[in-house]
């Protein structure tokens, strides 16, 4: 379907700003089924919203300050979306299951949102470990931007896709007291893709239900690409702005799709932050590699554009009309002057003492086939059911090496932790350079085809199940998930 670009202006999704509050008396947020209109020409369609809002409201906190939130689940008990019931966990039951995780948060594992620790609307499900819906985030992390969404294993990449993802602001007084762009100089920016159907409504590709070994037919793993761009709700918008800096903070909520971010005028741009908050210095960049749920914290200066239009595009699909993906018209005149600035110093972060390392794990990243003779990825050749084998030591200080052996990328996010990256080399073992983004704390790193990455990190503050996977959502689906279970040295 033929839909205009830049029709829509982009909206900002609501923020609820949450200040410390007890157990007892959770904020609440509901997961609804509502209706969204994605683009002007489009009719309302059917979505899965928290708050009923997509993207879900922003969620602003300040650091050190513990909330506590109860995630409900009040959707329908069918899904709306095509549920593939051959992989793992994904059963068409009689009710929807939903489970929240906090992406980038150090959580305690009952309010992780484990994969298995999905609830539906009138049966939670209790096991020993995970026995409540009422999450607890100590908001301990730096200022940074984290974002919440589905993790319903065999199921995340269709509740995502069906609306549930938001953004989630940790403040701190150290980010306070930088001259950034600020207030409504300082926009998010979450960026996914989707197809519609004729009538408006979510297209997502169907499987068989029934799969026979004779028959080919199409498998997940080689993720959704959608035809559209979609920017907080709408399709290709277009954003107003003032000839001055402005900061964005970019979430890929993709389901697989990676983008290579310029502008059109091909100007520069600073990135500020990554996954786990501010740099230490601010890189100019003119592109900047964005896989799924990483994030980018960049300044953008349009103070020498008056009257223009200047597109963001996706340089791995220039060409195409998914290379577009929204628009800023410098329309609007300078409301006053520009004070904000990018200081060459704006933050500190710790170095993990490589002497200390306890272990070094090298994982590989691989493909198989399916039993149905499709081909599925998995993590060190090991299938989610498969036991636990990354099991470390809480406290303690590790080096994965992830080896990518197949043709494509994978954003590979461990639960938990941020860690850091210490280098790329192609598997054949020629060093390559490390992108800007290495530079910041992550919790999600974009291992490219044959290309091995290292990072470290200290398993804290919790022991506990946790998982690692693939943030392509169909990858995770089928089978690019592992269990990860820090084990705490006291108990044996
Ligand atoms: Cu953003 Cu395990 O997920
Ligand atoms: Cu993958």
């Amino acid at each position: 379907m033929e839909l205009k670009k830049f029709v829509d202006q982009l909206p900002i999704p609501p923020i609820i700003k949450l200040k410390k509050n007890p157990h007892n008396n959770p904020y609440v947020v509901r997961m609804i089924q509502a209706r969204h209109r994605f683009h002007k020409n489009l009719p309302k369609t059917k979505v899965w919203a928290y708050q009923g809002t997509v993207p879900g409201p922003t969620i602003e906190v300040e650091k050190d300050q513990p909330i506590y939130v109860k995630w409900e689940n009040k959707l329908p008990n069918k899904h709306f979306l095509p549920v593939d019931t051959t992989i793992h966990g994904a059963m068409d039951t009689p009710e929807v299951r939903t489970v929240v995780h906090l992406h980038g948060s150090s959580s305690r594992p009952a309010s992780d949102g484990h994969p298995e620790a999905w609830f539906t609307r009138n049966f939670r499900q209790t096991g020993p470990e995970f026995v409540t819906q009422t999450y607890e985030y100590p908001n301990r992390e730096r200022a940074t931007a984290l974002w919440y969404h589905d993790h319903t294993l065999g199921i995340t990449r269709l509740n995502v896709y069906a609306g549930l993802a938001g953004l989630y602001l940790i403040r701190d007084e150290e980010e306070k007291a930088l001259p950034l762009p600020k207030g409504e100089y300082e926009v998010p920016l979450i960026v996914q893709d989707k197809s519609f159907n004729p009538d408006g409504s979510l297209f997502y590709p169907s499987q068989p239900s029934n799969p026979s070994p004779d028959l080919p037919f199409p498998s997940i793993v080689d993720g959704f690409f959608g035809d559209t761009m979609v920017v907080n709700g709408k399709v290709w918008p277009f954003l107003e702005v003032e000839p001055r800096k402005y900061r964005f903070r970019l979430l890929n909520a993709s389901n697989s799709r990676a983008y290579l971010f310029q502008f059109s005028n091909s100007q520069s741009f600073f990135l500020i932050g990554t996954d786990g908050g501010l740099l230490e210095h601010p890189i100019e960049v003119q592109s900047l590699q964005v896989g799924s749920a990483e994030r980018i914290d960049i300044v953008v200066d349009f103070s020498k554009l008056q009257g223009e239009t200047i597109i963001l595009q996706n340089q791995y699909e220039l060409g195409n009309p998914i290379g577009d993906v929204m628009a800023f018209k410098v329309t609007k005149q300078l409301n006053e002057k520009d004070h904000s600035q990018v200081p060459s110093i704006l933050s500190k972060i710790d170095r993990i003492p490589l002497k200390a390392v306890k272990k070094v794990r090298h994982l590989t990243l691989d493909e198989t086939q399916d039993e149905y003779g499709r081909p599925m990825l998995l993590l060190n050749g090991f299938e989610w059911d498969d036991p636990v084998t990354e099991t470390p030591l809480l406290d303690s200080i590790e080096i994965w090496e992830l080896e990518n052996k197949t043709e494509g990328g994978h954003p590979i996010h461990i639960h938990l932790v941020n860690f850091l990256v210490l280098g790329r080399r192609e598997n054949s073992g020629k060093i390559r350079k490390r992108i800007p983004t290495d530079f910041g704390l992550k919790d999600t790193v974009t291992v490219n085809a044959l290309e091995t990455v290292r990072i470290i990190m200290r398993f804290k503050p919790y022991a506990g199940k946790y998982v690692w996977h693939c943030h392509k959502l169909e990858h995770e689906d089928h089978d690019m998930m592992r269990p990860l279970t820090i084990k705490n040295p006291d108990d044996h």
